[in-house]
């Protein structure tokens, strides 16, 4: 995820603190007095013999890394362990080295030892990783003095045994053996710990578990197998050799088993031990509901607002005062189909409502009720937690609230990229019922792309847990990480663009010019005009756009507001926007080739995907546009402009954007129906877009490639179709890749770009647009794509 956080800092001073000797290309074995330095271009300090696994430094986060071994062949970079995940060291001046003294160490930039294995066994000790991904280190006699695969993280590899005294964490989730010997999933909050897996209403035998084998001890072998000393025992849905395989404890507390597909580098999930997410617990914090419909969904129970917007595990609070004094009167609210596991104040049987209603009236410590009609179970609750919504509950959970109080009925959902929990954007954001999809596919694509994009987040998220973790001298990479968004003086900005001297682009929405920060960071200040909103709703929506965060949205790291100034700070992106290296004449070490095109078109989809899927807030961009997408040092496209939308916006009930966003020739029909806007406008965008890609030409402006000719985008759309219908793609592509493109692509591309041109709702939405991508993404071609 080299640039997940996209966080540039350039800073030749520090140079000097780099070892004189590293290695930039990788072994797989080092002996003593070797190291390598977190600048290093590669990254890579050891791979195993058959380069199975990678070892060196991760980027966790803006400027924070990590010392990791990853899988070297998986499309985005899978890390397996690292030696130190809630406390990263600094991307500059840090290093990782082999002493004289055979101790292996990890050293931040201050010198401080951040990590080592501890060993001392002087000359002749050596570093080696393994075809299994162990990392060890041995004495002179082969002896091995340390080894990772006892000091796991959230992965288990195959032959890598889960022991005594060994779990695998993530989070507040953890995989042990427990002290009656039984292998289980807990979770282990700030206040709560409970255990969600085996079922914990059943016995351990009830669970086909035992509790007299005190071995403890479990490994996945090579063929999928899993086998535990309590009699647990599962294989992978793909047994057999061959494949890759890793157990991996998720941020969402799943415990799952991965294949990896070698054809598409991807993860597949091949076993997981929770089947419905609302079954983890904790999930969705206290007082917090989960929903599984058809993704996990957290929201707050009426009368409770999010305790931290960014953080699901830490639940709500109650938007009220509670006192227990006879005058405060009480009213409940219905959550139909739901309940919360445990905390029970009372339980009664064969009872009417009103008498469970009084119950819970009647007990100060009562938060709220959960009561089955027909056979009257009444449970009052001391504490709301596990709570969940299912159909398949045939109880009705009620939460006490004051009288008269005004409770948003809306759960408080917002869009909050770091968090643990995959929300899903609500099927009406794209003016459709999703009742007649196929989920089964959807689960599998939001499973694998939601688990390995969580085992990113998670890392870096972990270390935002430990904020006192990281050291306060440190610069700003750090600071950045955890307080990620800020709010400028004009002052500062000012300063920081030398009085707003270098312009690098222009828009409809503002001007905007190039700045450094005394960190030597490299920014991006936009200054916004034609702002029409209050200081309030200004702040309002910086609060959102400040929290959306993704690889392929371009980072927004804070915002000025003073008085007539509205100013908005990203992170830089080096490369110019995508319609520089594509129309026109772009000279031939410019001009993007069919790889990068792909990506490109993918990195796109997957930063739209984000946007319409993950933020509840209807983060729709409105004017996607090669000018609007930004490419990075390595050519990953990075969006830019979104949600300006909303901020431009003056009031909802004139919903007529139309006047204000959006460029001719990426819009939507609709726009000038005047219908509803809904995501699908991006995804029209998005296929002109996909069609510009492939044939390198401007078709939005009408001009195709053809002799200067003009042809309209229909004709154009026409054509394609034919083209696609006789086979010839190569006539849509690009005269001037010369023939180097993969055919496949370009057919599934100039398809998709089609579907994505129709008729509103026979659009794809942005998450079957990515996976009809990654379907034929040749991952061969760029080996080194990475989050
Ligand atoms: C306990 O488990 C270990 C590892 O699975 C196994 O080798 C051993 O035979 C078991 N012991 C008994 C008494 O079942
Ligand atoms: C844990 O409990 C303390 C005291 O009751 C409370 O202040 C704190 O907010 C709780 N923490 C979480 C994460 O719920
Ligand atoms: C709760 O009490 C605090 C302090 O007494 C007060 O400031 C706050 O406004 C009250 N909140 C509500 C929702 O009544
Ligand atoms: C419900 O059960 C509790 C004990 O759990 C008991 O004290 C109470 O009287 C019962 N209430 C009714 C209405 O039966
Ligand atoms: C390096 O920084 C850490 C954290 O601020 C501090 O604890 C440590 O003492 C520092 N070490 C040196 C040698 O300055
Ligand atoms: C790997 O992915 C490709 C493309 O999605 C698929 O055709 C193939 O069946 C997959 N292979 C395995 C072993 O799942």
């Amino acid at each position: 995820m080299g640039t997940f956080f996209f966080f540039l800092i350039i800073l030749p001073l520090l140079a000097v603190l780099a070892v004189p000797c590293s290695y930039a290309s990788a072994q797989s074995t080092l002996s003593t007095g070797s190291s390598l330095s977190v600048e290093e271009d590669s990254n890579i300090f050891l791979t195993s013999p058959h380069n199975e696994f990678s070892c060196g430094f991760y980027e966790a986060g803006g400027n924070a890394f990590s010392f990791s071994i990853w899988f070297t062949a998986t499309m985005e970079k899978t890390v397996v362990w690292s030696a130190n995940p809630k406390s990263p060291v600094n991307g500059h001046g840090s290093k990782v080295s082999l002493n004289h003294n055979g101790n292996l160490a990890l050293t931040d930039v201050n010198g401080t030892v951040t990590w080592d294995t501890g060993t001392r066994s002087g000359e002749g000790t050596v570093v080696s990783l393994l075809d299994t991904g162990n990392l060890i280190v041995r004495d002179s006699t082969g002896t091995i003095l340390w080894e990772s695969f006892s000091s796991p993280t959230d992965t288990l590899l195959p032959l890598q045994p889960l022991t005594k005294g060994t779990r695998l964490v993530s989070s507040y989730y953890s995989l042990y053996f427990d002290n009656d010997n039984v292998l289980r999933l807990m979770y282990d909050g700030p206040n709560i710990s409970s255990i969600y897996w085996p079922n914990p209403d059943h016995t351990a035998f009830d669970n086909g578990r035992t509790t007299y084998n005190s071995s403890r001890v479990a490994v996945l072998d090579t063929e999928g197998f899993f086998l535990s000393s309590d009699g647990l025992n599962f294989k992978a849905s793909d047994w057999g050799t061959r494949v890759k395989r890793r157990l991996t404890i998720g941020y969402d507390g799943n415990l799952r088993m991965y294949s990896l597909n070698a054809s598409t580098g991807s993860w597949i999930v091949s076993w997981e031990a929770i089947a419905v997410m609302c079954d983890v617990h904790g999930i969705c914090g206290q007082n917090g509901m989960c929903e599984y419909s058809p993704s996990l969904r957290c929201s707050c129970a009426p009368g409770y607002e999010m305790t931290d917007p960014q953080n699901w595990n830490k639940g709500c609070q109650p938007q009220f005062n509670k006192s227990c004094s006879k005058t405060q009167q009480f009213d409940f609210i219905k959550v139909p189909h739901s309940d919360c596991y445990g905390f029970d104040l009372t339980y009664n049987q064969s009872i009417t409502f009103a008498d469970c209603e009084k119950t819970c009236l009647d007990s100060c410590s009562c938060l709220a009720f959960t009561y089955k009609t027909g056979t009257g179970f009444c449970y009052t609750k001391a504490l709301l937690f596990n709570c969940y919504r299912s159909s398949d509950f045939l109880g009705d959970n009620y939460i006490k609230v004051p009288k008269n109080m005004e409770t948003s009925k809306q759960s408080g959902l917002t869009c909050n990229p770091g968090i643990p929990v995959v929300v899903q954007g609500s099927a009406s954001m794209y003016g459709m019922d999703d009742g007649n999809k196929s989920y089964t596919t959807y689960y599998v694509f939001a499973a694998i792309l939601g688990a390995i994009v969580l085992l990113f987040i998670g890392t870096s998220w972990s270390f935002l847990y430990s904020k006192q973790n990281i050291p306060k001298s440190m610069e700003a990479g750090y600071r950045m990480v955890t307080s990620q968004f800020r709010m400028f003086t004009y002052r500062e900005l000012r300063e920081a663009t030398g009085k707003f001297k270098e312009e690098i682009g222009r828009g409809a929405s503002g001007i905007v010019y190039r700045g450094v920060f005394e960190d030597k960071r490299v920014v991006a200040v936009k200054k916004l005009t034609n702002i029409s909103h209050s200081e309030e709703e200004f702040w309002a929506e910086m609060n959102i756009i400040g929290r959306i965060n993704h690889m392929n949205l371009v980072r927004m790291w804070g915002f000025c507001s003073e008085g007539q100034h509205k100013l908005l700070v990203y992170e830089y992106v080096e490369n110019e926007s995508l319609d520089k290296f594509i129309f026109g004449d772009v000279s031939t070490e410019r001009l993007l080739s069919w790889s990068q095109r792909f990506k490109i078109a993918l990195g796109t989809a997957r930063g739209l995907a984000y946007l319409h899927h993950e933020c509840l807030e209807w983060v729709i961009h409105c004017d996607i546009k090669p000018e609007n997408i930004l490419l990075s040092r390595d050519f990953e496209a990075k969006i830019a402009d979104f949600g300006l939308a909303k901020l431009s916006k003056r009031d909802s009930s004139s919903f007529n954007l139309a006047h204000m966003r959006g460029t001719m020739g990426y819009m939507a029909p609709e726009w000038a129906l005047n219908l509803p806007i809904n995501a699908k406008v991006d995804v029209y965008s998005y296929g002109v877009v996909l069609l510009e890609l492939v044939s390198g030409s401007r078709i939005s402006s009408g001009i195709a490639v053809d002799d200067g000719k003009e042809v309209q985008l229909t004709q154009f759309v026409h054509a394609v179709k034919e083209l696609l219908v006789s086979g010839d793609v190569k006539d849509i592509v690009d005269t001037r890749l010369n023939c180097h493109f993969n055919p496949e692509q370009v057919t599934v591309m100039a398809k998709l770009a089609l579907s994505c041109l129709e008729e509103r709702n026979s659009r794809p939405t942005m998450n079957e647009t990515v996976r009809a991508l990654l379907a034929c993404d040749d991952h061969d071609n760029h080996p080194a794509y990475s989050w």
